[in-house]
């Protein structure tokens, strides 16, 4: 999901935790933990028609790419690999009934029916949509709260089968935590994005959808929702302004005890702290050193267990699902409701405004981990976790297909170089590894900047160039038998004349975009790097 880093809202900012061990010598104690745990309807697959589950079963072209730093990992797939299961979600018509607790209000969990077929994911044109900042949700202007307020009262104004509404977009939560959908080409298994490593993944998806929605029904796609700052000591109450009762951004259902100027306790447990606000400050910012950095040394570790297709769900939670996110969920919602709904149940969370604070900060620890330690605190590069792909709606009602797509690739150079460096040496796009069957006609453009290569035209400056396989036959003494059919081979393009139509020159990096065009899933592709070649 290498794509999912340009999908960040606000360039990482630095952690407010304290980020040497906090001392223990304050008198203070740390109090033994207790995992509280949002709860989540078990799976009900069984009682879904196989029939009607696989009846959408279409395995369309993955083309997944993961940045490891400059050598990239590509693999352009259709059939399934063997070892290779990325979670997808299926046709949304499968969509079937979740498992609600008998006292929930809603019926189904299912998105309104789209009459398209779902569209893949591209990055948006940074010239329509601007690059957006999420504020800390404790220090917003008045001005920002009343376009905020706008927003979702325009959100809730929709139509509930409308999927730019309110009720659709709580729903989306329901549908993927509740048992409504399988993942494709596993009728009956139970698709769930929470406990293992699809959390950060989906939720910064679901957020950027829900955003842009919102952004587009106030005229403003420079919009950006706020985060609730939890883990910094001024951000440790619930935000004023989901306070408020005339609020929009207000929900009844939550717990009455834990209105400002009640400090939130980071591990909850579902009794309150006897803590001075003094103590319950140092408390939290224990539980956050102990869950982003202790618990939190590698990538494997950080984003939770490996979840793929086929797998029962519920691998395993990272050490920030588990804590802060869940005790969050819990210390919200309203402990007199039946099952802690709101914020305390995921099938109805998404009903609080409040939910997509929490996890814009959520989001917002996940690149504050990746810049605890470049070096070792980096995304995945399991296939598996790169090439997993949910559903979800865009602000023009456009169901989505998001999953990675492109790669951002270091330039061995930075700045700008002089004509006579140039002449010396081309900047050269390498694209190796290229696997496929020497009988397949296969093809396969390679794009670079490009928000939308639908977009570009014939002579467009953003196609780089093409990879084209003609069929052939085998050379005598090889490649007789099964193995033998396939070539290796790499690509080399050159760059120098196309940054400078780009005016990319000064960049660090460029996005690479591989769209394959003629045999589809034939072509598997090792890695992308730039080179400065003779
Ligand atoms: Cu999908 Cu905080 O839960």
């Amino acid at each position: 999901m290498a794509s999912m880093s340009h999908l960040i809202a606000k360039p990482a900012p630095a952690a407010t935790f304290p980020l040497s061990s906090p001392r223990t010598s304050s008198g203070f104690r740390p109090r033994r933990v207790t995992v509280q745990r949002v709860s989540c309807a078990s799976p009900r697959g069984g009682e879904r028609s196989e029939q009607e589950a696989q009846k959408h079963d279409r395995r369309d072209v993955l083309l997944g790419l993961g940045a490891l730093g400059a050598n990239a990992t590509a693999t352009l797939m259709s059939a399934r690999r063997a070892g290779a299961n990325p979670i997808a979600t299926p046709d949304i018509s499968s969509c079937g009934p979740a498992d609600l607790p008998p006292s929930a209000n809603v019926l189904t969990c299912c998105p309104p029916p789209s009459n398209a077929l779902p569209v893949d994911f591209t990055l948006p044109d940074a010239t329509t949509l601007p690059l957006r900042t999420r504020p800390a949700a404790h220090s917003v202007t008045a001005d920002y709260v009343a376009k905020f307020n706008a927003g979702i009262a325009a959100m809730k104004a929709l139509p509930a089968d409308d999927p730019r509404s309110f009720a659709a977009q709580a729903s989306v939560h329901c549908a993927y935590c509740d048992g409504s959908y399988s993942p494709e080409g596993f009728p009956g298994v139970e698709l769930q994005v929470h406990n293992s490593w699809l959390f950060f993944p989906f939720h910064r998806c679901y957020l950027y959808f829900f955003e842009r929605i919102l952004g587009s029904l106030i005229g403003d796609p420079s919009f950006a929702v706020p985060f609730w700052n939890w883990d910094a000591p001024d951000g440790m109450r619930m935000p004023a302004m989901y306070a408020d009762p005339s609020s929009q951004l207000f929900d009844p259902r939550r717990d009455g005890r834990h209105a400002p100027p009640r400090l939130i306790n980071l591990d909850y447990n579902g009794r309150e702290p006897r803590f001075t606000d003094k103590q319950q400050v140092d408390h939290n910012l224990r539980v956050m050193y102990r869950q982003m950095v202790s618990l939190s040394p590698t990538p494997s570790l950080f984003f939770g267990s490996a979840y793929r297709a086929g797998d029962e769900p519920n691998q395993g939670p990272g050490p920030v699902e588990n804590i802060p996110h869940g005790p969050v969920h819990i210390w919200c919602g309203d402990p007199n409701q039946p099952d802690g709904e709101d914020m305390g149940n995921f099938y109805s969370a998404g009903f609080d405004p409040l939910f997509y604070a929490h996890h814009a900060n959520i989001d917002r620890m996940w690149s504050v981990w990746k810049g605890l330690d470049a070096r070792s605190h980096t995304d995945l590069t399991d296939p598996d976790w790169l090439d997993a792909s949910f559903l979800l709606y865009d602000e023009t009602s456009k169901l989505v297909r998001i999953r990675a797509t492109s790669v951002t690739v270091k330039r061995p150079v930075a700045v700008q170089r002089s004509k006579a460096e140039k002449a010396s040496k081309e900047e050269v796009l390498v694209i190796d590894g290229i696997e496929v069957d020497r009988d397949v006609a296969a093809k396969f453009d390679v794009f670079v900047n490009t928000e939308d290569h639908a977009a570009v035209g014939s002579g467009g400056r953003e196609l780089a160039g093409s990879f084209v396989n003609v069929p052939h036959g085998h050379g005598h003494g090889h490649g007789h038998g099964k193995k033998g059919r396939g070539i290796k081979t790499k690509l080399r393009l050159a760059l120098n004349e196309q940054l400078e139509d780009l005016k990319a020159e000064g960049d660090e990096s460029v996005v690479v975009t591989l769209v394959p065009r003629q045999g589809k899933g034939k072509v598997k592709v090792g890695g992308v790097k730039i080179e400065l070649m003779h």
